[in-house]
């Protein structure tokens, strides 16, 4: 057994996650969480909202909101949300917490003590109205370059150039849409990256076997450009203040405290248990800790250069990421999701029309894994009418109805194991084998895919033997096929549990089973486990597992949530 530490990119607290969002780490990580627990491994599973920074005081400032309030509404709205996706979370907490902000204090005291960081004064644009400096994308004018009206101080999105807030022209406040702006100087802190490279590079090296190709290339890339020193100080009020002389009246930058959230998170899980769990068994002087780290692409350079060199910063043995898992974007019917321009499935909308489990196969089996991947409902509604509904949800139902009409409402007794059988035990085993690779690997759309042909297996078992006919002159041999079919349902169960644990559930109870009871997926074993179920255990045929999706429901659909553009 060992200790994995599963940790998802930690969502801004700001709006509502949508399908992309899901499947851009938070999916991912479950399914990863629950499959290494399923191995019998002792996983900590932690994720959090990411809550500072200009975009939440900006967000509350809209909604009339204190900026508290507005996170802890947010917060909850989030929490709620995962739950109903089936996030198996051991934690889910917040970036703005205590604990999270005495650790932070600790690693800042850490970097400064050594020397990384430095004291700089910049010029930035203050709003008077406002009564605040304003980062550079809330400063709007416009572009020099192709005179579009509405280019903010960071880029220009009609053009692409970057910009500088002092390039635009009739420059503007986004907060108020005050024009009573001014250059001020003003005083911040720095990390050194540069300073760090050097440990940074060395430590990378020692992971080159456990990245895949696209975070490793991009962390690269980046060393190989050279570092920079990096703000990591703000003129807010949200934010954690900053706990050096000369700089109480500012904050922490956002993304300097968000990562140490994934320490913090862990603290606030422990404190509310602190006899039985310690923090510090998965983050500082951990022994036999594997860190796998879920994010989408545009993370990967925090995660694999800013964060790391913190962390080395501080001369402290912390954990650091061990697998860096990248996701690529997830569009809508070929365009952006976009809330204010009502296109696209909200995680929230999404639970109200279908079982989380239908949105977590889909997803999962059209992950944007190498590349984005577009969601239609078309090609949803195809997933769910074929290999839910058409290719599990049947097997099981037919399975059961046929055993029940015929024999009885208990596993049948009678009959041998036959060649029909070990041709299945064989070609399942390696379709289990190449299964469980994939999910060790990460790899889901292939895992997906192995999952699939392991139910087509069962409908080809079927369809070879048919127990139907076989019945009319030999019972035992039709009992025997059935008793197969029944394990059947049981493995696929099993095996179904880390994406569809609702699903996988209902399965095992109409076999009067629970997933507790199920053997690890460390090496399993389908010769012993199709013949688990023993005569005589009684089981309920039920309900269908899936609803079809009809083509008037699919268009209604496209209806409410709007195409793309
Ligand atoms: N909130 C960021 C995003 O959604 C991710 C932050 S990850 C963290 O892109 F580790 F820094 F918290
Ligand atoms: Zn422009």
């Amino acid at each position: 057994m060992s200790k994995i530490l599963v940790t998802s990119a930690l969502p801004y607290i700001n709006g509502v996650p949508h399908l992309g969002h899901m499947v851009g780490c938070l999916l991912p990580s479950d399914i990863y969480a629950r499959y290494m627990r399923m191995k019998g491994n002792e996983v900590l599973y932690i994720a959090g909202t990411d809550e500072h920074g200009t975009t939440s005081e900006v967000g509350a400032l809209k909604e009339g909101m204190d900026v508290q309030a507005y996170c802890d509404m947010y917060h909850a709205r989030h929490a709620k949300t995962y739950k109903d996706f089936n996030l198996s979370f051991d934690y889910f907490g917040r970036t703005s917490s205590e604990q999270n902000k005495e650790i932070t204090y600790h690693i800042f005291e850490q970097l400064d003590k050594n020397g990384f960081i430095e004291e700089r004064t910049v010029k930035q644009v203050y709003s008077i109205d406002d009564k605040m400096f304003l980062a550079d994308r809330y400063i709007t004018g416009t572009c020099p370059y192709c005179g579009y009206e509405k280019a903010r101080g960071d880029q220009c999105e009609n053009c692409t150039k970057v910009l500088e807030p002092t390039d635009l022209i009739n420059p503007k406040s986004s907060v108020s849409g005050s024009t009573n702006l001014e250059v001020r100087e003003t005083k911040h802190l720095f990390l050194n990256l540069p300073k760090l490279e050097q440990r940074l590079s060395e430590w990378i090296k020692t992971k080159e076997p456990f990245w895949p190709d696209v975070a490793y290339t991009i962390a690269q890339k980046w060393l190989k450009e050279g570092l920079q020193e990096r703000c990591i100080t703000r003129d807010l009020k949200w934010g954690f203040p900053v706990n050096k002389p000369g700089y109480e009246d500012k904050v922490f930058y956002v993304w300097f405290d968000a990562p140490i959230g994934y320490i913090g998170i862990t603290k606030q899980w422990a404190d509310e248990n602190p006899e039985t769990r310690d923090w510090k068994d998965w983050w500082l002087n951990a022994k036999d800790v594997r860190h796998v780290e879920f994010m989408g692409k545009d993370n990967v350079p925090y995660h694999s250069i800013t964060f790391p060199a913190t962390l080395l910063g501080t001369g402290e043995n912390w954990t650091q990421v061990d697998y860096l898992k990248g996701m690529s974007y997830l569009t809508y019917e070929g365009g952006k999701f976009s809330k204010s321009e009502k296109r696209g499935v909200f995680a929230e909308d999404a639970i109200k029309e279908f079982p989380a489990d239908y949105w977590r196969y889909w997803l999962m089996s059209n992950a944007p894994e190498g590349s984005d991947a577009s969601f239609s409902f078309d090609l949803f509604a195809g997933v769910v009418n074929k290999d839910l509904n058409g290719v599990l949800g049947n097997f099981v139902s037919r399975v059961l109805k046929m055993t029940s009409s015929k024999i009885g409402d208990t596993i049948p007794a009678g009959g041998e194991m036959t060649a029909a059988e070990n041709e299945l035990i064989s070609v399942l085993q390696k379709r289990v084998d190449d299964y469980l690779k994939y999910m060790d690997e990460m790899e889901f759309r292939k895992a997906m895919n192995e999952l699939r042909a392991i139910w087509v297996e069962g409908n080809n078992y079927i369809s070879v033997t048919e127990p139907w006919t076989v019945i009319k002159t030999d019972e035992a041999r039709a009992s025997a096929i059935l008793r197969t079919c029944i394990n059947l349902i049981r493995i696929f169960a099993i095996l179904s549990a880390p994406v569809m644990p609702e699903v996988s559930a209902s399965m095992l109870d109409k076999l009067g089973l629970n997933l507790k009871d199920v053997p690890s997926l460390n090496g399993f074993d389908v010769k012993k486990e199709i013949m688990s179920l023993k005569a005589g255990q009684k089981f309920v045929v039920g309900e269908m597992l899936f609803e079809r999706i009809s083509p008037e429901r699919i268009e209604e659909l496209k209806q409410k949530y709007g195409s793309a553009k």
